[in-house]
């Protein structure tokens, strides 16, 4: 009899609503390859997009988004060699995130460590990697350079606040309300944290002195953001550009607000880059597979920081892993109201 999993799949684009459980086959797991019984599987901002339509190259519908599980190997593919059924493993997916059971390979699978629930391992891959590759692969961090996180209260931001401050920058942030603003000032130790709805360009501006100071700055949210951005960097200041949250002021696609959002995020001519000596850099973790070399070495030593308690996975809430759990999680970030990682959690 062949196995089937329940997955929580995406059978035509809309609303949090379209998702649907569903059961499917589940293959068994092939060279290289393990199952993983799912205890928690990570959302993300771009399972949103995915979801309404607006993530550039995603599967045939339907499918289950879900870039990042954490859960048990209950079965071992032929030739696997340091895993054994019982072993703790997150991994990380293109898509498929969002099931009972999934199918993975080695090469995409982690130990984590004991100290951690499935949940709080779920929510660490995609924001912590995104944050490390953007601050020090991309954004080249340096202790003492100033950096400005767009989002600082939510899933990447919390993550990039942690890590720069770690690495002895001077940190400052932005997020949409006041409850998050504290927490990232007071428990993630940014120097200031400015209204996302609000003049923070002009308030950071007076906080450094009224002269551009910053030396990289965060930037997944596009339109006027990025504009204020470049004029608040110092020379040989970086932006790191990885979303365009502004693309999605709702719970269903719109294109005319997509092609708003486009168009007030502007060009960028390299000549324009000249005079002011800055640069600005693209991250997209999903096309950086051929960087296993930075990558699996990155993870690992973000979940030995985590161990250590140098930094932490900030949770805000957990919902069931089911689809209506599927459903309220991702009305719950359409709303903004998430400070930190949201995830979905399989019942013990
Ligand atoms: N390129 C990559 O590889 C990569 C990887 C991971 C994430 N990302 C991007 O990074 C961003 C954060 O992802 P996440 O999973 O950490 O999401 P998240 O936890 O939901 O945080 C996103 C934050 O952005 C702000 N935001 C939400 N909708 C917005 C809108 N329509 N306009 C402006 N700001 C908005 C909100 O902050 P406030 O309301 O507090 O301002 C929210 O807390 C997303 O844009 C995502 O697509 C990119």
């Amino acid at each position: 009899m062949p196995r089937t999993t329940v997955a929580i799949q995406i059978p035509r684009f809309g609303s949090p609503e379209v998702m649907e459980e569903r059961e499917i086959p589940l293959p068994d797991p092939g060279p290289g390859e393990l199952h993983l019984k799912v205890g928690a599987s990570g959302i993300n901002f771009a399972d949103l997009l995915q979801r309404v339509g607006l993530y550039g190259k995603v599967p045939d519908l339907p499918y289950a988004p879900g870039f990042e599980v954490a859960g048990e190997v209950v079965r071992v593919g032929p030739d696997v060699e340091g895993w054994k059924e019982g072993d703790r493993a997150v991994a990380l997916l293109r898509f498929g995130g969002y099931a009972k059971d999934v199918i993975v390979h080695t090469e995409q699978t982690f130990p984590y460590p004991e100290s951690l629930t499935p949940a709080e391992a779920a929510g660490i891959p995609v924001v912590f990697l995104t944050a490390w590759v953007c601050l020090f692969e991309t954004g080249h961090a340096r202790k003492g350079d100033t950096a400005l996180v767009l989002g600082a209260g939510g899933g990447v931001g919390t993550a990039a606040v942690q890590l720069a401050v770690d690495r002895g920058l001077r940190v400052f942030g932005t997020a949409g309300n006041a409850g998050k603003r504290t927490f990232v000032v007071e428990e993630l130790g940014a120097e200031a944290c400015f209204d996302s709805r609000g003049a923070w360009g002009d308030e950071l501006l007076a906080t450094l002195g009224g002269n551009p100071g910053l030396d990289i700055a965060l930037d997944p949210v596009g339109g006027p953001a990025t504009k204020a951005i470049r004029g608040l960097l110092n020379p040989l200041g970086r932006v790191v550009f990885y979303g365009m949250s502004e693309a999605m002021p709702g719970r269903k696609r719109s294109w005319p607000k997509a092609a708003l959002a486009r168009f007030r995020t502007g060009s960028i001519h390299p000549l324009s880059l000249v005079v002011p000596n800055q640069g600005v850099f693209g991250v997209h973790l999903l096309y950086l597979k051929e960087k296993e070399a930075i990558m699996r070495p990155a993870l690992e030593e973000i979940f030995q920081g985590v161990a250590d308690g140098r930094w932490k996975p900030i949770m805000d809430r957990t919902f069931p892993l089911d689809q209506d759990g599927a459903v309220e999680a991702h009305r719950f970030l359409h709303d903004r109201k998430n400070l930190g990682k949201v995830v979905l959690e399989a019942p013990a």
